[in-house]
């Protein structure tokens, strides 16, 4: 059986990296791997740290991108790929452009495409823009649907899925995770920590932000950064945020949180040392969808800067929580939480809603039984 896994973006790379690790020790598969390169430094070092080398690179990232840009790339240059290689089976995993385009060139080949991620949704067009369009556009092209939860199946099945093609599998994010959770803490995150006096029982505490999505652009990351220089006055927080390298999200965070007190901006972190960070984090404030399926394993209470969620599984267990990103808001429920400890005990759960571990054995267990019948 040939498989083909594209991928283009890090949180991509992150979770296709326990899979594709995986089908390459699989007997009577031969796997290949495409990436898209939508992004460059930031999908490069995830490649690196799981040891995968792309078969072929598509190199279309460029400064300021549009996603019609990089659409006409996928479109260009991944289609002969597919027609040289003729997989028996596309993989791609969430619900970027990448995906989205790669799922419908699978289709004009009539190969098979099996979506990893499948069945998130938040039911609203515009959040998140454009990813919710994407995955219900992924949705239409599969052939085989790799739902993380029962949630997400539940989904799929009232949009008519065929229930015998639709497999629960836990997301790969927490296979990837286990991956590196254990190895040693890097020193640049020891040392970084050292210097900002954070250590195990001190009364100085970390507040990890993440922050990039396209629907935030613009006023959202502006209220997110005055919430971040507010926050920030206080002595007993260190605030780390790592800045992902899209220019609407780094002009407005170094125009307003440069040379802020307790604030300490960071390039983008390699997926080893983000990992090491997030787990000794007293809060993380996020708009990703990973961290949101991340934190969950180390009991880490999570403010989601959003209006929507496409992952309530983890509202529901009381671990993460909507906040949007008002200010104000922001504000008192960081507050709520670093300052009652029984409000903070109550979102500190480990228990992991979006998956085990093993969500890569369950894909290729379900890819090798469909095949066979
Ligand atoms: C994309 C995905 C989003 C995902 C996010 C993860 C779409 C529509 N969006 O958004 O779902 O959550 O990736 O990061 O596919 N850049 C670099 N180096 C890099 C990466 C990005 O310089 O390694 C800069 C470039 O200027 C690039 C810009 O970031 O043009 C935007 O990248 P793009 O892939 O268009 O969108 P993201 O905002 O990263």
């Amino acid at each position: 059986m040939k498989i083909l896994s594209v991928l283009g973006t890090r949180p991509e790379a992150v979770k296709m990296a326990p899979i594709i690790r995986l089908l390459r020790e699989t007997a009577g598969i031969e796997s290949r791997v495409c990436n898209t390169a939508q992004h460059r430094q930031m999908i490069d070092q995830v490649l690196d740290l799981f040891e995968i080398q792309p078969e072929y690179d598509l190199d279309l990232m460029r400064e300021g991108q549009t996603m019609a840009q990089v659409s006409a790339g996928v479109f260009t240059h991944l289609d002969p790929i597919l027609g040289e290689f003729n997989p028996d089976w596309v993989l791609a995993v969430g619900d970027t452009t990448t995906v989205v385009t790669t799922s419908l060139l699978a289709f004009y080949r009539k190969i098979k495409f099996g979506h990893i991620e499948a069945g998130l949704r938040t039911h609203n067009k515009w959040h998140p823009f454009p990813e919710e369009i994407n995955r219900r556009l992924a949705t239409v092209t599969a052939d085989l649907h790799f739902a993380p939860t029962a949630w997400s199946q539940g989904n799929l099945l009232r949009e008519g899925i065929e229930p015998e093609k639709i497999f629960v599998t836990g997301n790969p994010v927490i296979d990837a995770l286990n991956y590196v959770a254990h190895q040693e803490e890097p020193k640049e995150i020891t040392g970084l920590l050292n210097t900002l006096g954070i250590t195990d029982h001190a009364a100085k505490r970390l507040i990890l932000v993440t922050a990039h999505r396209r629907e935030n652009f613009g006023q959202g990351m502006e209220n997110i950064c005055h919430a971040l220089r507010q926050l920030a006055q206080r002595e007993d927080v260190e605030i780390v945020y790592p800045v992902h390298l899209n220019p609407n999200v780094q002009e407005p965070v170094n125009r307003i949180l440069s040379d802020v007190k307790h604030v300490t901006l960071l390039p983008p972190l390699d997926y080893l040392p983000l990992v090491h960070l997030m787990k000794r984090a007293s809060l993380i404030l996020t708009d990703s969808g990973g961290i949101q399926e991340e934190a969950p394993t180390f009991g880490i209470p999570v403010l989601v800067m959003r209006e929507t969620t496409e992952r309530p599984e983890g509202i529901e267990a009381g671990i993460l929580k909507l906040v949007g990103t008002e200010p104000s808001r922001i504000i008192r429920e960081a507050k709520r939480l670093l300052d009652d400890p029984a409000e903070y005990t109550k979102m500190a759960k480990t228990a992991n809603p979006y998956g085990d571990g093993h969500a890569a054995e369950r894909i290729i267990n379900a890819l090798l039984s469909t095949s066979r019948g």
